[in-house]
């Protein structure tokens, strides 16, 4: 039996294009009521049109996620039009990548102002709902590797992704007794973001064509389409994932992983403290030998003619 979401309501950002409109043509298709939001409104009009004709619900609102209004406004129209808010999605994001060195206020705060602030005023707008409804709910804030790892380029991307999945260990515990779970999904697809990436460039023309991701993408680096990561957003807004909280859950192409939590690797203890000359002896004598590696480094590809 598949997983159904009927009588459910949703709200996925940034659903006009990409991973966001995947998301909410998935939810729809099990079942939910879907608002649909975005900055563009022709994008908004597109995915709610495309719901409409695939027989399911959805009303559009095009305004900016970032600033409270949008996301009080987000939950009145869940309201407003379907009775109830049960999930909220937060998926609206942009890039605005530069070395640090190169980094621009206006390119630091718009992405943290959109992923961020966008994630914190439209989940608190959402609890707040949800709570009051007091029949529990699903947040689904949406990470990425380079937010896991660090990623060159990407100061404010992953400083605001990284905070992103800390929302959700947060959440999942302030949450709990709502029984409103909260949740990271850390994507991985084929969309406008990804198809600048140089590396892919030679899958470009491939994609256009309707032609499928090479195996090898799909399972080494996670990519695949849109589509493929939207049913772990149906499974977290499930009741089959009623016990799945502050989780942050990779997918993309063939690949679903469960990330690790930031956690003591080893640690030693000293009475009455360290000096720096005694911090430097156990580095050099222990600590060194479990140093991670930071960083997104993806596993380099033989695509033959792809040549990637
Ligand atoms: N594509 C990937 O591989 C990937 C990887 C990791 C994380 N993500 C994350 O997934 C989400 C979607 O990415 P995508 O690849 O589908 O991108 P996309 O650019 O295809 O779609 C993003 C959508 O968000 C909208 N948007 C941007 N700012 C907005 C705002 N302030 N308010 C409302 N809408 C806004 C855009 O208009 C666009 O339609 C983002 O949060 C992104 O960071 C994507």
């Amino acid at each position: 039996m598949s997983i159904s979401l009927d009588g459910k309501v949703a709200v996925v950002t940034g659903a006009g294009r990409g991973l966001g409109r995947a998301y909410a043509q998935a939810l729809a298709a099990a079942g939910a009521a879907v608002v649909v939001n975005d900055l563009d409104g022709d994008a908004v009009a597109d995915t709610v049109a495309a719901i409409d004709e695939a027989g399911a619900e959805a009303v559009g609102l095009t305004a900016p996620v970032g600033p409270t209004e949008t996301a009080e406004r987000l939950v009145e129209v869940a309201v407003e039009s379907f009775g109830r808010l049960d999930v909220m999605v937060t998926n609206a994001g942009i890039l605005r990548d530069r070395v640090l060195w190169k980094m621009t206020d206006e390119d630091f705060d718009l992405v943290i102002e959109t992923h961020l602030r966008g994630t914190f005023t439209c989940a608190r707008a959402a609890a707040v709902r949800i709570r009051e409804q007091g029949e529990g709910g699903r947040i689904i804030v949406i990470g990425s590797p380079a937010g896991q790892y660090g990623n060159f380029g990407q100061t404010n991307y992953a400083a605001a992704k990284a905070g992103v999945v800390a929302f959700a260990r947060t959440w999942s515990m302030e949450l709990a007794r709502a029984q409103i779970t909260v949740n990271a999904v850390v994507p991985t697809a084929w969309t406008q973001m990804t198809a600048t990436i140089p590396i892919y460039a030679p899958l470009v023309e491939r994609v256009e064509r309707g032609e499928a991701l090479p195996a090898e993408v799909r399972r080494e680096h996670a990519i695949g389409m849109p589509e493929d990561c939207a049913e772990l957003v149906v499974f977290l807004a499930s009741e089959r994932a009623a016990g799945v909280t502050g989780q942050a859950i990779g997918i993309g192409g063939d690949r679903l992983t469960l990330y690790s939590h930031p956690a003591e690797l080893r640690f030693a203890l000293r009475d009455g403290g360290w000096s720096a000359e005694e911090i430097a002896e156990e580095w050099e004598r222990a600590l060194s030998a479990d140093a991670q590696p930071s960083g997104l480094h993806l596993p380099e590809l033989d695509l033959g003619e792809a040549g990637i």
